[in-house]
């Protein structure tokens, strides 16, 4: 029997040899030039912001959960449709979730839900510390009109744009419009490390200040060691970067791959009753990470 497996990592033709220069100069610990290559590349796709390259999506998610402030007791909305490491870090700093149902347009969090619950929690006198919203699938969630709403009640978002590198919204890239995004380079992304995230921020000065005391490395600011606040030793080894290095080389590969297998579904299934496949919205370029199906549920028995 042949298999169709779901995402199954592709390497380059670079990855082994930036590997193979890590052991063989003994850059082989969280810092080294494969790290600074691959934050490099990473930025120039991100419109040249502040990247930083961490050991997985979550932990990208959870730091910038922190760089936002998110404190125990604080709510944090979040979107419903998504894998659990979305809200994951929610808990692990002792807020609460708040789910937010999805938009038949884009499966992504509703704009109107949202503000709806903003509008409730501000009467409330009680807003959430932010909102983490979902690029899944490789489909942009509405950014305009989820930042109209956030933007009303001053509540900040965290893109997780884990499903998402190479996906467009309005013609760019997205996890670079909110004060913090993450992407995650885990075995089943479009470009894997074999296991890494990346944290993107706007303010360069919030991610140089915070970070080295908070998750950038187990580093105590000032150089000796005196901590201020508790640490998490999140940083991505230089070794893995290197795989990093090569995959951002054939990106725009994987995208093209991608969408035409998502393309090739559609016309596929056209004809089945109650199946829906995820539509894919005209602001942006899906990189369909999945090809999943919505069972309607007023199908024909
Ligand atoms: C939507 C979403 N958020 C977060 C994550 C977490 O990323 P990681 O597995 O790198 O921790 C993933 C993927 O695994 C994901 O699909």
């Amino acid at each position: 029997m042949s298999r169709i497996y779901l995402s199954i990592p592709h390497m380059g033709t670079l990855e082994e040899g930036y590997v193979r220069e890590a052991f063989a100069t003994n850059w082989l610990s969280s810092v080294g030039p494969n790290l600074v290559e691959f934050e490099r590349a990473f930025s120039e796709i991100a419109g040249g912001l502040p990247c930083v390259a961490l050991s997985s999506g979550t932990a990208a998610i959870h730091l910038g959960l922190k760089l936002l402030g998110v404190k125990r007791d604080d709510e944090v909305f979040c979107s419903s449709l998504t894998f659990a490491a979305s809200a994951n870090p929610i808990v692990y700093e002792g807020a609460r979730p708040v789910f937010i149902d999805s938009e038949r347009a884009s499966w992504n969090i509703d704009p109107d839900l949202l503000e709806e619950a903003l509008e409730d929690r501000a009467k409330k006198g009680k807003l959430p510390r932010a909102v983490v919203i979902v690029h899944l699938y490789g489909q942009s969630a509405d950014l305009d009109r989820i930042e109209k709403a956030c933007a009303r009640f001053d509540v900040p978002i965290l893109e997780d744009a884990a499903e998402a590198l190479g996906t467009h919204y309005r013609g760019e890239q997205v996890g670079t419009r909110a004060p913090i995004s993450a992407f995650s380079f885990n075995g089943n992304k479009i470009l894997t490390t074999s296991g890494g995230g990346m944290l993107v921020a706007r303010d360069r000065a919030l991610v140089e200040r915070e970070l080295p005391a908070s998750g950038r490395s187990s580093r105590a600011v000032p150089p000796w060691y005196e901590y201020r606040d508790i640490g998490f030793n999140y940083r991505m080894s230089n070794v893995v970067a290197g795989i990093g290095r090569g995959q951002l080389a054939v990106l725009e590969d994987r995208v093209a791959a991608r969408r035409a297998v998502a393309f090739r579904y559609v016309e596929a299934f056209a004809d089945i009753p109650g199946l829906e496949l995820m539509p894919q919205c005209s602001y942006g370029r899906h990189t369909n990470w999945l090809s999943v199906f919505l069972l309607d549920e007023r199908r024909p028995a």
